[in-house]
């Protein structure tokens, strides 16, 4: 494939003319004609009507100058074919009202085909990729084992992943059969969409910052290879944990083309760490685009400078963006990473 974008360039760690940037959740509440749509649709039938996901995908390009656009979906939407029900609660977030807790449960779940099973992903992948400009890259994405299997078995989201990690500690070959199944789920759903037509994948494994290195190396490494391992290779894949540092160096094992870090890190530190024969990507602190203009220029420079001009740098916030973030300090973010990095 033809690499003209800057952010699939700096995925691929070439040179870019400024540094990239696009942010985690760019399409949701913190914009007006999401929360209006919200009025009208759930969050799951958004998601599973390829028209509305498709506007949604593109609302932030609309927008803002962000240079790539991601996929509007979740990663839990893989978990309902498997024959887990899902809920979005009003006010609780994603509840699962009957979690994995037995063998017997992990036996029955279905490893089954995402092009048959979830067509309106597909459809939505398409029908952005025929509005977008061919300049503009889409990013798909999945959840990593470890963070799905930690939602299915907690029954939704935790504090301090006491059943997950008691079922990783307690339950071997049950939990190496379910990592097993969501590994394979995870590479067909990631290689469906990249059938689909997204340039570009990020893996989301947001909740592993729990585990000591020891515990991702004993019970996850492996599946995240195998997914990783498993992914089409014509696209680049973005590696993302948060509260990572420890892991860094584990998740690189893992694979990736660029790893993903939070703000907890210094970014020159983590890279240097990590070594530069990967790129990375982050890591603005979500809650500084809450705060004033200048601040928030202040922030973006300050991990630019870090970053000491090298390729392979894809500016993105440490973690989602926050439902109450102001639109117009998102524009200022973007300009000034754009501005700033310019060569
Ligand atoms: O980044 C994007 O703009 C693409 C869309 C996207 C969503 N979720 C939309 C969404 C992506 C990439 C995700 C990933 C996701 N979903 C993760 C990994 C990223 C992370 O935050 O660590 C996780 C853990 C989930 C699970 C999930 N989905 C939770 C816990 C919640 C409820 C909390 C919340 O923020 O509301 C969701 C709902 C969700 N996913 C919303 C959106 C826009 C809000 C739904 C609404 O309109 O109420």
């Amino acid at each position: 494939m033809e690499e003209q974008h800057s952010f699939l360039k700096a995925c691929r760690r070439q040179p870019t003319e400024y540094t990239p940037i696009w942010l985690m959740r760019q399409a949701g509440r913190y914009m007006k004609e999401y929360r209006t749509l919200r009025r009208r649709y759930s969050f799951l039938e958004m998601c599973k009507t390829p028209e509305l996901a498709a506007k949604v995908t593109l609302l932030p390009v609309e927008q803002l100058h962000v240079d790539a656009a991601i996929i509007f979906s979740d990663i839990l939407i893989p978990l309902e074919p498997m024959g887990i029900e899902l809920e979005f609660a009003a006010q609780e977030g994603p509840v699962f009202r009957h979690p994995i807790r037995e063998m017997k449960q992990i036996d029955a779940l279905r490893v089954f085909g995402p092009e048959e099973e979830l067509p309106f992903l597909m459809e939505a992948i398409g029908i952005v990729r025929r509005e977008l400009d061919s300049t503009m890259p889409l990013i798909g994405f999945s959840g990593a084992p470890f963070t799905l299997a930690s939602y299915i078995i907690e029954g939704g989201h935790s504090k301090n992943y006491v059943l997950t990690k008691g079922f990783m500690y307690q339950n071997r070959a049950a939990w190496d059969a379910l990592m097993g199944k969501l590994s394979e789920v995870v590479i067909r759903y990631l290689n469906a969409q990249v059938g689909a037509g997204v340039q570009a994948l990020q893996l989301f494994d947001s909740w592993v910052g729990c585990l000591n290195p020891h515990d991702y190396e004993e019970y996850v490494l492996p599946y995240s290879k195998k997914v990783i391992d498993g992914v089409d290779k014509s696209v680049p894949l973005i590696h993302f944990a948060t509260s990572s540092a420890t892991l860094l160096g584990k998740m690189k094992q893992a694979g990736g083309e660029v790893i993903g870090v939070d703000w907890r890190v210094d970014l020159g530190d983590a890279w240097a760490q990590l070594g530069y024969d990967v790129a990375i990507q982050g890591n603005l602190d979500p809650v500084v685009l809450l705060s004033s203009p200048e601040l928030i220029e202040r922030e973006a420079k300050r991990i630019l400078c870090r970053v000491e001009g090298r390729p392979g740098h894809i500016f993105n916030l440490g973690h989602g963006i926050l439902p109450n973030t102001p639109v117009d300090h998102v524009v200022r973010l973007i300009e000034t990473v754009h501005q700033y990095s310019a060569r």
